[in-house]
């Protein structure tokens, strides 16, 4: 039912092959479930052609400097996945490719339990069964499953283990996820199209759209923060974020250490005329942050370590998005 649906419908995408054909290359199967998670089709797709083109198999980007690919990265979020990349093409690398099982896959640094599965399927053929957000919406209203998310996870994963195939795990997982982004849809299923309606539970049960359910969104912390533009001869000052956390690895424009402390109370690093160039909100996953830009002039060199940047080719810096808006703003 589903795969027959799957075998006329399935979008196109850069990291596929036609339903029924031969799996594509496991590389580019596992990188594009890496940029995925918590990213849409739509923003991941000149990412994974930029990638792709500039390192085209695992041993290429095995090869490549850590700051390259964060760089690269920049503007996808949730960075820790960039960091683990590399780590985890040298695995494959020196392993001599990628393992076929998802217990295999499981045992590569930075590999979770959804890469895993979802690379296993889809690339090697095998029986997993992946559950992403598109995936737990489908399940949870084809079984009328109304218990609250996330407990209801585990119902999700049980009956999306009984209903997976032997055959065709990696296109039963992808028309999963196909469908529903473009007919299971969150706001406004179109349960007329659907391959799956007569069988559908929560469609019987007559409101399909409020599942699954979801506890009330606590509304997320504001936390304040400074950055600082500073400029000299054409050139910005740019520094290199430190360690694993917040946007760590990434080049960015000092602060006040928002991250650390959030409370806005951070010193400017210099003396001199600062001026407010403005201020941008940025929501991260556990709060918003509220960055306060400014701005200076200077003839020496800022302390501690970092590079001046050409402002002409600030596009080029890999700034994550928010401090590709703060230099926006400070330029606007
Ligand atoms: N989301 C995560 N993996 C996907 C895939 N293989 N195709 C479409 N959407 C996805």
């Amino acid at each position: 039912m589903l795969l027959d649906w799957y075998d006329v419908h399935a979008r196109d995408l850069p990291w596929r092959a036609r339903p029924g054909d031969p799996p594509p290359d496991p590389y580019r199967v596992w990188l594009s479930e890496v940029m995925l998670q918590q990213t849409t089709v739509a923003a991941v797709k000149p990412y994974f052609e930029a990638f792709t083109t500039r390192w085209p198999d695992v041993a290429a980007l095995a090869a490549a400097p850590e700051k390259d690919v964060m760089a690269a990265w920049a503007g996808l979020g949730y960075y820790s996945r960039a960091r683990n990349l590399v780590k985890c093409a040298s695995a494959v690398v020196e392993r001599g490719g990628f393992p076929e099982s998802e217990t295999g896959l499981r045992e590569l640094p930075g590999l979770g339990a959804y890469t895993a599965a979802a690379v296993a399927a889809i690339a090697f053929g095998q029986r997993a069964v992946v559950v992403d957000a598109n995936v737990e919406r489908v399940v949870a209203r084809l079984f009328a499953i109304d218990e609250v998310l996330p407990a209801a996870r585990k119902a999700i994963r049980q009956r999306a283990e009984a209903i997976t195939p032997e055959r065709r795990a990696g296109d039963f997982a992808q028309a999963m996820m196909d469908l529903g982004a473009t007919i299971c849809a969150a706001r406004d299923p179109k349960c007329l199209l659907c391959p799956l309606s007569a069988v559908c539970e929560g469609r019987a049960a007559g409101d399909p759209a409020r599942l699954p359910v979801r506890a009330a969104k606590k509304p997320k912390p504001v936390r304040q923060g400074q950055a600082f533009w500073i400029e000299r001869e054409g050139a910005v000052w740019l520094v290199r974020r430190a360690g694993r956390g917040m946007l760590g690895g990434m080049r960015a424009l000092p602060d006040d250490g928002w991250s650390a402390r959030g409370d806005g109370t951070g010193e400017a690093p210099l003396d001199g005329a600062w001026e407010r160039a403005g201020l941008v909100r940025h929501t991260f996953t556990h709060f918003t942050l509220e960055l306060s830009v400014l701005s200076a002039s200077l003839e020496r060199q800022p302390d501690g370590e970092g590079e001046w940047w050409p402002i002409e080719r600030i596009d080029e810096a890999g700034l994550p998005t928010l401090f590709a808006k703060a230099a926006r703003l400070a330029l606007a």
